[in-house]
């Protein structure tokens, strides 16, 4: 089997503004415009890709979006469709991230025709999945997250599935510095593997899947030396340039142990 190729990629939520996104770009080609060990994108506000796709556009660093409609057009007033993010050079969009799940209600359902939509229009999802402080210390965790990925990602053909990316993000580990054990990080990333496995087989060795929830500097190498992780989605550390280029450099170190 072919090594899974890594991704570090940032997400930015809802920070910076169309001039900040400017400077933030020419600093980060600065530190790692030439980097090819892993694939490195950036996944910003909508109003911040246009500008974006003009900066990093030859570059090596991918553009994604943080999230989408499920429809392709139409009256869906203030949703952005597919076709608009591709047309803004995005690869990659982020879907079903837990503050979507949280705070604007979508439900597995919605994140579900989303992945398919995404794959149809030539996109690359993110799908991240992860479970509560509770559910962990109730021992569900895996159950949690198995029931995720089966119902997001239901009805892909082997060759859809084997596009999609995954993060694992515990939602405990987000944004409170706690950042899941890398042996806890690895055993669901196995378990995630093993259940797209039961889905579609083989095709299991070739999705990527990566771990989210206070990644930084000091703690990506060791992420990266296990073997079912293949990256990091990385939101507060990925907001300073110098930083995450940091990061992005020790990730490659962890590639190598
Ligand atoms: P933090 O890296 O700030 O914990 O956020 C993780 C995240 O939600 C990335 O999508």
């Amino acid at each position: 089997m072919a090594k899974r190729h890594p991704i570090i990629a940032g997400n930015w939520k809802m920070y910076k503004t169309v001039s900040e996104a400017r400077d933030y770009a020419v600093k980060l080609l600065e530190k790692v415009g030439d980097i090819t060990e892993v694939d490195v994108v950036i996944c910003a506000p909508f109003t911040a890709l246009s500008t974006l796709k003009d900066e990093l556009e030859e570059s090596i660093v991918h553009l994604g979006a943080q999230n989408m409609s499920w429809a392709l057009e139409g009256a869906y007033t203030g949703e952005i469709s597919p076709k608009m993010l591709t047309d803004l050079a995005c690869t990659y969009v982020v879907l079903g991230h837990s503050e979507r799940r949280e705070l604007m209600r979508e439900t597995d359902e919605d994140i579900a025709k989303k992945v398919k939509l995404a794959l149809s229009s030539g996109l690359i999802p993110i799908l991240c999945v992860g479970e509560n402080l509770t559910q962990r210390e109730g021992g569900r965790a895996l159950g949690i997250v198995r029931g995720q990925v089966e119902r997001d990602l239901a009805d892909l053909s082997a060759e859809e599935l084997a596009r999609v990316v995954i993060a694992y993000e515990p939602i405990w580990a987000i944004g409170t510095g706690k950042t899941a054990s890398s042996q806890d990080a690895q055993d669901m990333c196995a378990g995630i593997r093993s259940t797209l496995a039961g889905i579609a087989g083989s095709v299991a060795d070739e999705v990527k899947i990566l771990y989210g929830g206070s990644v930084k500097p000091d703690n990506i190498a060791e992420l990266m030396s296990k073997p079912d992780i293949d990256g990091a989605l990385v939101g507060g550390a990925s907001l300073d340039p110098d930083g995450f280029s940091k990061l992005i450099m020790n990730a490659i170190e962890g590639v190598r142990k």
